[in-house]
């Protein structure tokens, strides 16, 4: 059984999803354990499934290393087997990417290589896309560069804006993201060899 830790910032709707799949018995990963760089909004959803979590509070970048140290030990306590980061709106420091990668992976709101970055919805909106996606992949250290894990594509329709756009790509992001896991955990996945 593959044990994973999930990193988020928001409302955690991802997690959600991920933690739904993995009540599951047939699913072969479980979510041990939920971090958050705040008082997440998500939090409330490892509650209800009874997942312990943990805050590392963001105090800002000049202190990043130091809370990203405080991140690492706190996913060292729990020795996950994966680390997901599902909407962390935070760059890891490169040590802690250098500890968990490539067993550290990340969703992100865009076809990647388009729309790097920490507003990958609005940034499709305003380059006037026809169609944007949803990828998971590999945590590297630069910004959504490591190696694409899966990704598909989601359209722009006329009148979306970020709020529209985001919840039709949400729902692909998820499926996706329980798909990487699932073939992570039976092994159909290998992540030292990853690349689609
Ligand atoms: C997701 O769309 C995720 O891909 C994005 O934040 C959202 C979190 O939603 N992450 C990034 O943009 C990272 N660059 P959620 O909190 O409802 O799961």
């Amino acid at each position: 059984m593959l044990t994973v830790a999930v990193l988020i910032s928001g409302t955690g709707s991802n997690l959600r999803a991920l933690l739904e799949a993995a009540a599951s018995p047939e699913f072969p990963a479980r979510v041990i354990v939920v971090g958050a760089d705040r008082e997440a909004d998500g939090l409330a959803h490892a509650e209800e499934f009874g997942i312990p979590s943990f805050v590392v509070p963001w105090r800002g970048a000049a202190e990043r290393e130091e809370w990203g140290e405080e991140l690492d030990r706190q996913l060292q306590v729990w020795a996950p087997d994966l680390v997901v980061l599902s909407g962390l709106m935070r760059l890891l420091p490169a040590a802690v990417v250098a500890r968990w990668s490539p067993r550290l992976i990340n969703t992100h709101p865009a076809y990647l290589p388009e729309f790097p970055g920490a507003h990958g919805v609005r940034d499709a909106l305003a380059a006037g896309a026809t169609r944007t996606g949803a990828s998971v992949i590999v945590v590297d250290d630069g910004v959504d560069s490591g190696p694409i894990l899966a990704q598909e594509r989601v359209p722009i329709l006329p009148g979306d804006d970020e709020h529209s756009l985001h919840d039709r790509i949400k729902p692909v992001e998820r499926r996706l993201l329980i798909d990487v896991v699932r073939r992570i955990a039976t092994g159909e996945l290998d992540l030292a060899a990853s690349a689609i």
